[in-house]
């Protein structure tokens, strides 16, 4: 029966009290139960990293091996890479590896010596010593029979971090950042770049101001185009920049010296191509790192992708942009570039031409002397143009035209040793 007045306004259950109680119990068992998820997803995520040195006692060391840009040391990398991923896909850890990959291949002895990084995915049933001893065994099964590959079987495993694996290939060229990780995300699209996408990219500063592209082909060789210094040839106002902003670099470095192509002609811009010193190497980290060269035998087909990353300018007559920009772009034929409608001829066999059929991702003023890079099947990133020069920005049959870097592959070794 209802009593006004009998019962107070703060009945039992209404207590303001009993209700923060419960409702910071509530909060408190959500924090934690948040709390522990978060905790277990994030350690069923983790992975670990191990490297291993195979030493492949049939194969010859040569010079082919020597650079990863020759087809017989990708051949011998995808043959040492498959092998290993098939043995862990028929063990039983096959749900626990990720990826394997060929870091390097060196010379020992007369023999082949691959360094392999590989990758697994935690599992709370195995710790670190148990995981690394049955890896170990999978691979010893994997040698007894690793068909036409002779390997000496002593190899041993060792556990490395993801920073060692960061280091081992920040040493070698042209790996992004999804290779440093061993990650199976590639980086697609977009236009503005993260910091450490395109680590071999290099601002050359006139007077510290942004004047012209480069790329990183040594810890203290940049290659890039001879037209940037043509009123400018005292390197004594050059300094390179890293880093994705141009205003806020990573690192600053002075320029030693420059060397323009002898030959080149601003007439015809044939031998479009540079290359200069730093008044002191850089140090190699995750963000800062060398490009790959191609071979001079290297062909580039017609219609494959790359990419061309820079500062320059977003349209034809406007400024450059503090931040790095990427455009993604095909290979043109020299013939389909000098058709009647497009150049006319003026594309040389030592040029090549890159872009979009609408005309609109192109390089532009400011680009010049910067990058144009492709993926070989391993992932690995190597320049195949450096911007040079084209009809305005963007202009539909007027691409960007590139100086093709496989021709002037022994200009840069004689210029620079790398
Ligand atoms: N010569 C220009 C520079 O100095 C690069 C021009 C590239 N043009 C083009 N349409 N792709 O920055």
């Amino acid at each position: 029966m209802y009593r006004p007045g009998r019962v107070s306004p703060y009945s039992r259950f209404l207590n303001p009290f009993a209700v923060a109680l419960a409702v910071i119990a509530g909060v408190v068992i959500l924090a934690v139960a948040t709390g522990l998820l978060i905790h277990f997803l994030a350690f069923d995520k983790k992975t670990y990293f191990y490297h291993s040195s195979f030493h492949i006692l049939n194969v010859r060391y040569t010079d082919a091996l020597s650079s990863p840009a020759t087809q017989e040391y990708r051949n011998l990398s995808e043959r040492i890479e498959s092998m290993i991923t098939r043995a862990f896909e028929e063990s039983d850890l096959r749900s626990h590896f990720l990826r394997a990959h060929v870091v390097k291949l060196r010379q020992e002895g007369s023999g082949v010596v691959a360094d392999v990084v590989m990758k697994f995915r935690y599992s709370r049933r195995n710790n670190g010593a148990s995981m690394k001893s049955r890896i170990q065994s999978i691979l010893q099964q994997m040698l007894s029979n690793s068909g036409n590959l002779e390997i000496n079987s002593s190899n041993e495993v060792t556990s490395i971090t993801g920073q060692d694996t960061e280091n081992l290939f920040t040493q070698e060229c042209g790996a992004r950042a999804d290779l440093l990780t061993l990650s199976e995300e590639r980086i697609l699209g977009g236009i503005l770049v993260d910091e450490g996408e395109w680590p071999w990219q290099v601002s050359l500063q006139l007077n510290n101001v942004h004047h012209c592209g480069g790329v990183l082909i040594s810890n203290s060789w940049v290659l890039t185009a001879a037209h940037c210094f043509r009123s400018y040839p005292n390197p004594q106002q050059w300094t390179a920049t890293f880093g994705t902003s141009t205003i806020y670099p990573r690192r600053r470095v002075r320029i030693r010296t420059i060397s323009a192509h002898r030959d080149y002609r601003p007439s015809t811009r044939e031998n479009d191509i540079a290359v200069v010193q730093l008044e002191r190497p850089v140090t190699f980290n995750r963000n800062i790192h060398r490009v790959c060269l191609p071979e001079a035998t290297q062909s580039i087909t017609p219609g494959s992708p790359a990419y061309v990353t820079g500062w320059g300018s977003l349209i034809y007559g406007g400024n450059s942009v503090s931040d790095l920009r990427q455009g993604q772009v095909r290979i043109i034929s020299t013939d389909v570039c000098n058709a009647p409608a497009g150049y006319g001829g003026s594309v040389l066999p030592e040029m090549l031409c890159a872009g979009v059929p609408s005309g609109a991702v192109d390089a532009c003023q400011g680009d010049s002397g910067g990058p144009l890079v492709q993926e070989d099947s391993r992932r690995l990133w190597f320049v195949v143009g450096i911007v040079s020069w084209g009809y305005q920005c963007g202009v539909p049959n007027h691409p960007g035209v590139y100086t093709r870097v496989t021709s002037y592959r022994d200009w840069i070794r004689q210029e620079t040793g790398v």
